[in-house]
């Protein structure tokens, strides 16, 4: 690879799982299923190249709007994917957090979360943020009822409330801003992730679908990116 600086953080909305499945004449849940494999192999080559920060796009708050049985098949995946993948995240020092709200959750699967989250919590290697019932415009919603209630309790003052102030109420907080967005299956569209956290972030677009989302495609759009120009609303000389 190239000698420029890699993102420190890269955000996947894995896209493409349900067409891939079509494709193959397969279940929909299947299409899922292989989007995990995928996944661990982009997981482990963040690892190795040293990304700080994985984000990951699992299960938005409007995918309760799809049919029951697909809903339950991923909330299935969702809990065999800690239970099977643990051991492994944990002996590669990665740090797992999820961004979303986990109220709205099930009891089995928000329980293997917290139990993920503190097992990895002071891990020190890759950052991997799952977002599970995750959605940008909730996040910032619940970041200003945050704020507010502070305010209200005297703690902080109306006119303190500034964008670090209310980047320490996300989700997110402490990470760095999103480098690199990369959307899988062609869409083009944001999909209500990470609304605030890609201000500048550079977006790639690649055709493929998420399940066939191998090393070396995601080798194309780092490569890509280190290409790029960014210019944060600068000149460039
Ligand atoms: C993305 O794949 C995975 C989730 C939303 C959980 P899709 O299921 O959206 O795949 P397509 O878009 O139907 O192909
Ligand atoms: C976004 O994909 C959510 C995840 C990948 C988890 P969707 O497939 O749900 O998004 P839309 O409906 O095509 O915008
Ligand atoms: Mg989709």
């Amino acid at each position: 690879m190239s000698e420029r600086a890699l993102p420190r953080h890269v955000a996947i909305i894995m896209d493409g799982n349900g067409r891939w499945a079509k494709k193959h004449k397969l279940q929909v849940a299947l299409g899922h299923r292989k989007g995990v494999e995928a996944l661990r192999g982009i997981i482990r080559e963040s690892s190795d190249l040293g990304i700080e920060a994985l984000t990951i796009y699992a299960f938005s708050t409007e995918n309760w709007s799809r049919d029951k049985a697909e809903v339950e098949a991923l909330m299935g995946l969702l809990l065999e994917y800690f239970s099977s993948e643990i051991d492994e995240l944990d002996q590669n020092n990665v740090c797992i957090r999820i961004l979303g709200d986990k109220e709205g959750l099930p009891q089995k699967q928000r329980e293997a979360i917290l139990r993920a989250e503190e097992r990895t919590e002071k891990n020190t290697g890759l950052k991997l943020n799952i977002a599970i019932n995750y959605g940008g415009r909730a996040e910032l919603a619940r970041a200003a009822r945050v704020l507010a209630e502070k305010a209200v309790r005297g703690e902080i003052r109306p006119e303190e409330i500034n964008e670090q102030r209310l980047a320490q109420e996300l989700y997110t907080q402490g990470l760095p801003d999103v480098d690199l967005m990369i959307r899988t299956s062609g869409e083009m569209r944001l999909s209500n992730f990470l609304l605030y956290q890609c201000a500048y972030a550079e977006f790639d677009f690649p055709a493929v679908l998420w399940p066939d989302f191998d090393v070396k495609a995601y080798h194309e759009a780092l490569e890509a990116y280190m290409h790029r120009e960014r210019r944060f609303g600068g000149r460039v000389s």
